[in-house]
């Protein structure tokens, strides 16, 4: 990959293509647990290499103002979060949601200096436990996308988050690596649940499937195809979804409910958002006799969030550390000897540098998924930058109404046409394919 194309796809700060590119969007910014309540202490959020203070106004209503104060620019971080404002304690200016002045106690009362103050907030929306915030430039943002996993009660949904200490694109690309998980994610020694007739069977039985990838609307949609038995294929279907969202495929189509966002902080931080979301009487459910989804959230160890512009989600395991790796285990248990297939992925794709250099990559047949989801996430971007044009997806919340995962077909099936009815959201919950 040339140089410029690799700057291109992975810097996101203001002004760049890409970070204009992503300013179309809604982001995922935050957890709504991390403004616990109405008037709670404001908290650091660093997005797309903008220094932002979340905060919770007296209403419960979320915030996000830009971190200089206005005045002279001292740190809201320390501002006083009272009636419907963050105040400045430096000199006592106080900006409510959109960043009008509302108080400005320095300056004699008759002044009307406060109104010519415009400080910049970026509006905020909560859906599914999450705190979306818009930082391009329309008056009127658009839409959010209607992502399924998403878009019932944060309670049901239950949204999970993880700091990575490298660029958004690396984590991004090892969600759509279709190559690495026989690899990364095997063990020495057979699971227990890998019985002969299950798609985990069929899925470590081959380790070079067929990658097939077609390009959407949305971004991209994929799948590796694998034999299942004489006269059926075992096809696993994934998706890119612009700019930053993908939906994995670790179990039945028709059964899975997930969305998966790598939001840049910066260009060396990513913010990984698990979005997670299961019919009533499916969330303790696990086809393949693993634990529920709900329990992935558990598997990880955090540190205690700090006040740090990075500080949170951060994982115990981590570089620090070596990500915990026990060579014992890598001899006889796992291929890693890395707890966790979250913390696999961690430690492959921060191990590349924060920002890997692709020119002295060597992409091969099994990486299709990868050059495609670069090719649309270039063309986006040069498109946007040089002609102006928007991608259809910041308009269409709909097109975002989609699943993933795998399902058997019959051998030489076109997976793309057999699927589409399976890869609807809001079509109810479907039937396992197969008795696992
Ligand atoms: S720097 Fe904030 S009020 Fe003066
Ligand atoms: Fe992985």
């Amino acid at each position: 990959m040339l140089k410029e194309d690799n700057e291109l796809l992975t810097r996101v700060g203001v002004g760049t293509p890409m970070g204009q590119l992503m300013r179309l969007y809604w982001i995922p910014a935050l957890l709504s647990p991390e403004l616990p309540h109405a008037d709670c202490p404001p908290i650091r959020v660093r997005l797309l290499g903008e220094n932002l203070i979340a905060f919770r106004d007296t209403g419960g209503r979320v915030g996000m103002l830009a971190d200089h104060c206005s005045h002279r620019g001292a740190s809201l971080f320390f501002g006083r979060n009272e009636e419907n404002g963050l105040r400045c304690v430096y000199h006592g200016w106080k900006y409510n949601l959109e960043g009008r002045c509302v108080d400005m106690p320095n300056e004699p009362p008759e002044s009307n200096f406060r109104d010519k103050i415009h400080h910049l907030a970026y509006p905020c929306q909560e859906r599914g436990g999450v705190v979306w915030t818009y930082m391009g430039a329309r008056a009127d943002p658009p839409p959010l996308p209607n992502l399924e996993a998403n878009m019932h009660s944060g309670e049901e949904c239950r949204p999970w988050a993880a700091l990575r200490a490298c660029n958004w694109l690396q984590g991004l690309e090892g969600d759509i690596d279709t190559s690495h998980a026989p690899f990364l994610h095997s063990t020495i020694t057979p699971r227990d649940s890998m019985r002969p007739g299950t798609f985990q069977y069929y899925s470590e039985r081959t380790k070079q499937p067929r990658p097939s990838v077609a390009e959407t609307s949305y971004g991209m949609l994929y799948a590796n195809c694998r034999p299942a038995e004489a006269d059926s294929d075992l096809w696993s279907i994934g998706q890119f979804l612009l700019p930053f969202f993908t939906m994995v495929n670790s179990i039945d189509l028709g059964q899975q409910f997930v969305t998966r966002a790598w939001v840049p902080l910066d260009d060396e931080h990513t913010m990984f958002f698990y979005f997670w979301w299961a019919p009533p009487g499916m969330r303790e459910r696990d086809p393949e006799g693993r634990r529920p989804h709900f329990s992935f959230m558990r598997d990880f160890e955090h540190l205690p969030n700090t006040s740090d512009w990075l500080g949170r989600w951060r994982l115990a395991a981590n570089r620090g550390n070596d990500y915990q790796i026990d060579r014992g285990e890598q001899r006889v248990k796992t291929f890693t000897g890395v707890a966790t297939v979250h913390n696999q992925d961690q430690a492959m794709t921060e191990s590349m540098g924060p920002v890997e250099d692709r020119t002295q990559e060597h992409v091969g047949s099994a990486d299709r998924t990868i050059v495609l989801a670069r090719h649309v996430l270039r063309q986006a971007a040069r498109d946007l930058s040089e002609r102006g044009v928007v991608p259809v997806t910041v308009d269409q919340p709909d097109l975002y109404e989609t699943r993933s995962g795998r399902i058997i077909l019959p051998k030489n099936a076109n997976w793309i046409e057999a699927t589409e009815q399976n890869r609807k959201a809001f079509s109810g919950p479907q039937a396992a394919s197969q008795a696992g």
